[in-house]
């Protein structure tokens, strides 16, 4: 397919350099892992769970998809900061993820890049210990082995349901987990791990990606053969909807794995994606929960989609020529989005919240954590201040 044909229906909306006010930054910077200080006695080494309820953490074990961003946000304001209390807090976390590891616990779904990725990787990076290099090899072992589809050449969405509907399809937050892959492939030079992510990559575009950059959040194959059937939503308004999270993976997905495969066919594709989600913003940058909602209502939000856009767009401006078009665009839309969250999302005086932004949406069909706080929103709103305060800042995944 063509890709790179879908313009903004608004260029004026995102013209132009666009600077956020340096105090206004850094005051977020300075609020936010103020917070996490405070937070971090409170948490004593426990994990938020994958969803708040009524702003409050419950706080839990190790076992869901959420807990790396929970450990990445920490390392997140140790950078920030350079106070070392946060980096000690993630290195006391780390036997809970070696005994995560061992016992395979919440290691079932698609979800595995997302729980070492920002945590155990990172932290591999400042300690270069190489335990923590084994058991994140062994992870990417785990996730080829059991949730790699060889016949479909596509991570399933669940090894448990991977013989029914529910569980034989692929989805958009895959585009997070195949990181683990490609750093997997830079450490041992295993080309199975290279060759997975390709197919995931190619399978994403073809099924998942519309035509109109729009996206389905899974897709759905045929339990025997593994031939594809058709796409649908879990998290998103409708099946032919475009579920906004699970866009805002592609939006940072795609730019991460275009620094690992230097496939020039994922910019155009890229750019689809990302023209697509600014098409469908509503006046205050801050996205619904599904982008068949544009105008303002009651719909749930979700800032954290912003702040992952946000990233993705940041990460994208690195390797566009400086004549390219879009690159102003995201320069643009990337601080709009970031501003746009810190003015909305980050209300710490007036509204007693466990996490660092609310107006984040687990699953609104579901009913889970409408216009809440999550880890992914914490981490994601730190790592967008990162970027924005240090372009040359190397990313986590
Ligand atoms: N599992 C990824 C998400 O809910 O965004």
């Amino acid at each position: 397919m063509v890709r790179g044909n879908i313009k903004l229906t608004n260029p004026e909306r995102f013209a132009g350099k666009y600077e956020i006010p340096a105090e206004k930054i850094q005051n977020a910077i300075k609020k936010a892992t103020d917070k996490w200080l405070v937070k971090l006695e409170q948490f004593n080494n426990k994990f938020p769970g994958t969803t708040s309820k009524e702003d409050r953490y419950e706080m839990g074990e190790n076992s869901s998809w959420t807990q790396g961003m929970h450990t990445g946000s920490m390392l997140l304001a140790y950078e920030l900061t350079g106070n070392e209390k946060f980096l000690d807090y993630a290195k006391a976390q780390l036997d809970s993820y070696y005994e995560r590891y061992e016992t395979r616990t919440g290691l079932w779904s698609h979800d595995v890049g997302f729980v070492f990725t920002p945590s155990c990787i990172a932290l591999y990076r400042f300690t270069k210990d190489e335990k923590i290099k084994e058991m994140c090899i062994g992870a990417a072992e785990h996730l080829y082995e059991h949730l790699y589809s060889q016949k479909g050449g596509f991570i399933l969405r669940s090894h448990k349901n991977k013989d029914n509907d529910a569980g034989c399809r692929t989805m958009m937050d895959t585009l997070m987990n195949i990181p683990l892959f490609f750093w997997a492939y830079e450490q041992t030079g295993d080309q199975k791990f290279m060759d997975a992510a390709k197919s995931q990559l190619a399978i994403t575009e073809k099924h998942l990606i519309r035509k109109d950059g729009s996206s389905f959040h899974h897709f759905m194959f045929d339990v025997e053969t593994h031939a594809p059937v058709r796409g649908l939503t879990f998290q998103g308004h409708a099946d032919d909807s475009t579920w906004t999270r699970g866009h805002a993976w592609g939006v940072y997905g795609f730019p991460v794995a275009y620094t690992y495969t230097k496939d020039e066919s994922l910019l155009p594709l890229h750019r689809d994606v990302t023209y697509f989600a600014l098409n469908h913003l509503p006046k205050n940058n801050i996205p619904y929960y599904d982008y068949d909602f544009v105008e303002e209502c009651d719909e749930a939000k979700d800032s954290s989609a912003a702040l992952i856009n946000a990233c993705g767009m940041m990460e994208a401006m690195k390797y566009l020529p400086d004549d390219a078009e879009e690159k102003a665009v995201y320069q643009n839309a990337s601080a709009k989005l970031l501003e746009a969250v810190i003015d909305n999302c980050m209300d710490y005086e007036n509204k007693d919240f466990d996490g660092l932004v609310n107006w984040v949406t687990c699953s609104a069909p579901h009913n889970l954590c409408i216009d809440g706080c999550t880890s992914y929103g914490d981490f994601f709103l730190l790592e967008a201040l990162m970027r924005y305060t240090h372009p040359d800042w190397k990313r986590y995944w």
